[in-house]
């Protein structure tokens, strides 16, 4: 039997309606600050409790709403931007729905304070459930103030989805970053519990705003671009090749001053970098798109943070050739980092062959470095007798990691693009993916000593970092996590922590990259449902900075150490991102290949 059909009540409605504008207390700080942006506001102030779930307060210097008017904000369509429908194609403020207060109105409290600067009286308003409970006259300063509490009260189900109060509170962050980035004119402030944990006071420079709040690190690292092609414009900053990030969260873009998510555009700018940064490291970039109005429809998602551009082709090639071309005039700084198109050429290796023994089981389990490669050489670990210990000793109940792999037999053949290893016996031909097989061992023995005596090394003078205050936040979380790894920070003010011991593990990498590298994971909320995961990915992209490089030429010894220690770790036949680590052609495989048989 069909169910018969029924009109939902208008309650019911404009719950379901809400959902798809406020998700989250960081969907409400978002409209609140467009809102008061829209209102020409230049100094205004958020003030969040408990992350944002329990209240938020968004207070601005800007136009104020008219007495009469202040019912009709929390009417759903009811806007003062547009006019007609084909406005929409002109505007230029970030609302036009009229659907961002009625929907918050709808699942929490609001209290509205607002005066306009001529008016002698202000206007208070109270709303409870979407329902007006109070209008009246009031004392108010110039502008607008929103309390907005018992958020989610009235929708439990989506209570139960909003992550930690600390995440809640960076995602909030999150959103007045992206709109201070685009707007120096203003002054930002944000209070957390009563605490001050971000400001950005008015510069006339955008340089100058996005410099204080991508760093000073990105500061040092990046290219100005400035680009007209038809009546479309692109300017920003992007980060010099060195630079690199470990997601690509740190890609900021904006169109008409507007933070957009457009995977073609984010996908122009990774394939300008493409060839020139390691696989899975991102660049960061702050880059804004201007063009008339008409030119992008803005009305495709209710939060609207997708756009759909008439040319979408031509701001593809207008992003992806103008960052080509600032990156090839770019110098890379003198440093660790490599070019992979790099000549093969150079520093042409020899390869003798030399031929891998079984480990020792006494050898010490050092890391695989340049600096501590002198150590394995002096091991000697090709001159050790042949150990006759089953390299299937490892103590783990995992299968996977039973089948580990053995050198045992193996001729070392020579590298191969700089990145591949191969080694032969009678039977097979391996290639080894340097990275990759680097990586692992890493990855095992930050995991060894994670929660065990680790083995730190402490610094001198402590290394000062600065982050913005969402990672910070993060980062408070996470404190004794990164101390059970070795690495000991200490949180100093709102956007400073103090580096003062690192994994000995990790002693080559830069802190201000590994720092950079765990901020990048810590804000990573979506992909990471449990903290084990996430904890996971902090240590495997920690491996990944420190493992050794693709494209780079390695010594007989190097390459001795590294078979050594990749035979003595687990899981040794991916690297912590799943890819293998080797790859076997057995003879009668490539006999067939060569159709021999
Ligand atoms: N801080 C503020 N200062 C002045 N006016 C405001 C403020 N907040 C809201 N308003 C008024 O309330 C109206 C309704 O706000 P609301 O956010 O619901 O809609 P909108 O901004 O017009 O469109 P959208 O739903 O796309 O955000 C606005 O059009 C504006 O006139
Ligand atoms: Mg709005």
């Amino acid at each position: 039997m069909s169910k018969r059909i029924v009109v939902l009540s208008t309650e019911i409605a404009n719950k379901i309606a809400a959902g798809e504008v406020v998700e989250r207390p960081a969907s409400i700080v978002k409209e609140l600050l467009e809102n008061s942006i829209d209102a020409g506001a230049t100094d205004i102030r958020v003030e969040l409790e408990k992350g944002g779930c329990q209240s938020i307060k968004v207070i601005d210097n800007g136009s104020g709403i008219e007495h009469e008017d202040v019912p009709l904000v929390f009417e759903r369509h009811a806007t003062s931007k547009i006019y007609k429908f084909d406005d929409i194609f002109n505007v230029l403020s970030f609302g036009f729905r009229g659907e961002a207060m009625p929907s918050i109105a709808s699942v929490a409290c609001v209290e509205l304070l607002t005066r306009r600067k001529n008016d002698i009286s202000g206007t208070k308003a109270i709303l409870e459930a979407g329902a007006i409970k109070e209008v009246a006259p009031a004392g108010s300063p110039e502008g607008t103030q929103i309390s907005v509490t018992k958020i989610f009260a009235n929708v439990p189900a989506r209570r139960k989805f909003l992550k930690t109060e600390a995440t809640e509170q960076g995602a909030c962050l999150d959103v007045v970053t992206r709109l201070a980035l685009a707007h120096p004119e203003i002054r930002f402030k944000v209070s957390a519990n009563g605490k001050e944990v971000f400001t950005a006071p008015e510069v006339s420079d955008i340089s100058k705003r996005i410099s204080m709040i991508m760093g000073d690190d990105f500061s040092a690292h990046c290219i100005f671009v400035d680009m007209q092609k038809d009546n479309v414009s692109l300017t920003g900053f992007i980060s010099r090749p060195e630079f690199t990030k470990s997601n690509s969260k740190s890609i900021y873009l904006y169109v008409n001053k507007r933070f957009i998510r457009d995977n073609s555009v984010t996908h122009a700018v990774l394939s300008a970098y493409r060839q020139i940064i390691e696989p899975r490291r991102y660049p960061a970039a702050v880059l804004f798109l201007d063009m008339p109005p008409e030119n992008v429809d803005v009305n495709v998602h209710p939060a609207k943070l997708e756009v759909r551009f008439k040319n979408a082709h031509g701001v593809y090639e207008l992003v992806s050739k103008t960052i080509s071309q600032n990156l090839a005039g770019a110098e890379t700084s003198k440093g660790n980092f490599i070019y992979r198109l790099a000549s093969k050429d150079k520093d042409k290796f020899s390869y003798s062959s030399l031929t891998i023994r079984e480990k020792s089981p006494t050898i010490p389990f050092g890391m695989f470095s340049r600096q501590n490669l002198q150590q394995a050489i002096n091991d000697d670990f090709l001159k050790r007798p042949v150990a006759q210990k089953s390299i299937s000793t490892v103590e783990s109940d995992d299968v996977r990691a039973k089948e580990t792999i053995s050198f045992t037999g193996m001729k070392y053949v020579g590298q191969f693009a700089n990145t591949y290893l191969i080694f032969e016996n009678d039977e097979n031909l391996v290639l080894i993916d340097q990275h990759a097989a680097h990586e692992r061992i890493i990855l095992e023995k930050l995991k060894k000593t994670s929660g065990e005596k680790v083995v730190c090394q402490s610094l001198l003078i402590p290394e000062i970092i600065n982050l913005t205050s969402a990672q910070i936040t993060l980062f408070s979380d996470y404190i004794d996590f990164l101390r059970e790894i070795g690495l000991e920070i200490e949180i100093f003010g709102r956007d400073t922590i103090a580096v003062k011991a690192v994994p000995a593990t990790l002693a080559q990498v830069k802190i201000s990259e590994m720092i950079s590298d765990i901020a990048d994971q810590l804000s990573d909320q979506n992909r990471m449902p449990s903290l084990q995961e996430k904890r996971e990915k902090i240590l495997a992209s920690l491996a990944c900075r420190a493992a050794i490089k693709a494209n780079r030429v390695l010594s007989n010894e190097e390459i001795a150490a590294l078979c050594r220690e990749l035979e003595a770790t687990p899981f040794n036949l991916t690297c912590p991102h799943g890819r293998p680590i080797t790859i076997n052609f057995s003879l009668s495989e490539i006999e067939r290949m060569f159709k021999r048989k």
